[in-house]
């Protein structure tokens, strides 16, 4: 393929990448918006693997690594629950980290590659800053993956005078940056090199670690941002203009997103993006144990119960939450919802920015069970019509309906914002047990007086609900 033709394709994959990103601002396009992005990537691959840069002798290699990769990412892809999708994301942005990281060491010491001068200066630059980069984001996003999948507890570690620990390991990587560019030869240039990717590496762990449960939303769309960086950085590397082009397109829209999600959970971008720092929530002083703990006696109530109140309300909103994901219920749901409808009950859905364990959980969950589009409603739509709805049914929810984020400053959960589900007239809480949601923070709408309790699997609960309303 001759240069002209692989740029062409490049100018059209970057083309087809934003109309992607375009379609998956909204559900209704966002199925176009997936598809734009397949045919975009997959000329991206072929217009680099048949381009004029790689020879013969390189294609065999390519398509054996395209052959294991792509057969692990199928892999994956058929084994990984809905459940676990948040963890296989932090895993891939990892992946993107650690290929940065590869990538800069093999072009620092590729002896085909021969710059003077400024040249020289700018390579080294871009090799430095895309391991710093790519390793941030390798070590954050794996121990992000470990803490979606439970591995690692989702308590901040609070280390003392971290901020001052944060700050060193800044100087430290500027002063050995400089050493990088004063090095005379390859080697020489190595130990500041590998001091630098191990810091950036602790780096990581620390700022991901130091991250409360309920903020891991941002941590995991930041993390999303800086696979984008890594991957800008490795196109500066390699001279290609595609992956610099996609590179900051993931980087700026993460960024963004984490923005909208800082806003959302009532938190200061800045303070998350350098770990924490400067924080001052209470929350991470107090921890959960030094909020108040919710006293008095639930109400249960029954599958039957439940269908009555539903059938015999004007309006009801449902909440779902990550139960709603563990539990399947989707389809249960959506059943229920258009039996309700035919009776007359005007329903909607309430979607709290961060429901779930990713962005958007719940939009794709109610999206596949074929919900309509204009009765989900987002947080800030249908906030203020609790007080006027009969019913509030929370499915598998639980940090996201929690009063404790209104009343309590010691909660660790202060100033998120919430649905107000407690001002319907009567709020009904579906879930196992008594245990406390993702932040681990105990939950005082469950006692309140017009709550009910409805325990048990969501699906199987709902099921019968679904059974008593059409009986
Ligand atoms: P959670 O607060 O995690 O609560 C989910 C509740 O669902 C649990 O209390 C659990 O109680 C219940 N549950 C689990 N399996 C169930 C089943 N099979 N049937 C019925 N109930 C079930 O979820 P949420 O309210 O959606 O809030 C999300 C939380 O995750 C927030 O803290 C958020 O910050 C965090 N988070 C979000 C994201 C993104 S981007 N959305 C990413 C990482 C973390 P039982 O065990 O008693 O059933």
């Amino acid at each position: 393929m001759s240069q002209s033709l692989a740029t062409v394709a490049y100018l059209g994959a970057a083309i087809l990448f934003i109309l992607s990103l375009g379609g998956l601002s909204n559900p209704e396009t966002s199925r176009r918006g997936n598809l734009f992005g397949m045919v975009g990537m997959a000329l991206a691959v072929l217009a680099t693997v048949f381009g004029p840069r790689v020879d013969a002798g390189g294609i065999a290699w390519i398509v054996g690594a395209l052959v294991v990769g792509g057969g692990v990412g199928l892999y994956a892809a058929k084994v990984v629950k809905m459940t676990q999708m948040p963890e296989l994301v932090a895993l891939m942005h990892s992946l993107v980290g650690l290929a940065a990281c590869l990538v800069g060491f093999a072009s620092y010491v590729d002896t085909s590659i021969q710059l003077a001068g400024a040249e020289k200066a700018i390579h080294e630059v871009e090799i430095y800053v895309g391991i710093l980069i790519g390793a941030v984001t390798f070590s954050g996003s794996l121990i992000a993956f470990g803490k979606l999948n439970g591995r690692i507890g989702g308590k901040p570690l609070l280390l003392p005078a971290r901020h001052w620990l944060n700050l060193l390991a800044l100087l430290v990587v500027v002063w050995f940056g400089r050493e990088f560019l004063h090095a005379e030869t390859v080697a020489d240039g190595m130990l500041p090199l590998v001091v630098m990717t191990v810091i950036a590496l602790l780096f990581g762990v620390h700022m991901v670690m130091a991250i409360g449960g309920a903020d891991m939303p941002v941590v995991v769309s930041m993390l999303n941002s800086y696979s984008g960086w890594a991957a800008a950085a490795t196109g500066f590397m390699l001279g290609n203009d595609l992956l610099i082009v996609t590179g900051a397109l993931v980087g700026s829209s993460g960024a963004i997103l984490s923005y909208i999600m800082c806003q959302a959970m009532n938190r200061n971008f800045i303070s998350v993006i350098a770990g924490g720092f400067g924080s001052g929530a209470p929350a991470r002083k107090g921890g959960a144990a030094a909020a108040a703990e919710p006293q008095g006696e639930v109400a249960p109530v029954s599958a039957v119960e439940t269908a009555e109140l539903l059938r015999e309300a004007k309006s009801a909103i449902i909440v779902p939450g990550y139960g709603m994901a563990v539990a399947q219920a989707q389809h249960t749901v959506n059943e229920i919802t258009r039996t309700l409808r035919e009776k007359g009950v005007a329903v909607r859905f309430a979607i709290h920015p961060v429901a779930g364990r990713m962005p958007g959980h719940m939009n794709v969950l109610l999206a596949e069970a074929k919900v309509p589009y204009d009765i989900v409603m987002e947080m800030d739509e249908i906030n203020e019509d609790f007080p006027e709805t009969d019913v509030a049914i929370v499915i598998g929810a639980n940090d996201i309906v929690n009063p404790a984020a209104q009343d309590d400053p010691e909660s660790p959960i202060a100033g998120m914002p919430v649905l107000e589900v407690w001002k319907a007239k009567t709020s009904i809480v579906m879930k196992r047990s008594m245990a406390s949601g993702y932040a681990g923070v105990d939950n005082p709408l469950f006692y309140k007086d017009n709550n009910r309790m409805l325990f048990g699997d969501a699906k199987k609960m709902l099921d019968e609900v679904l059974g008593a309303l059409k009986s």
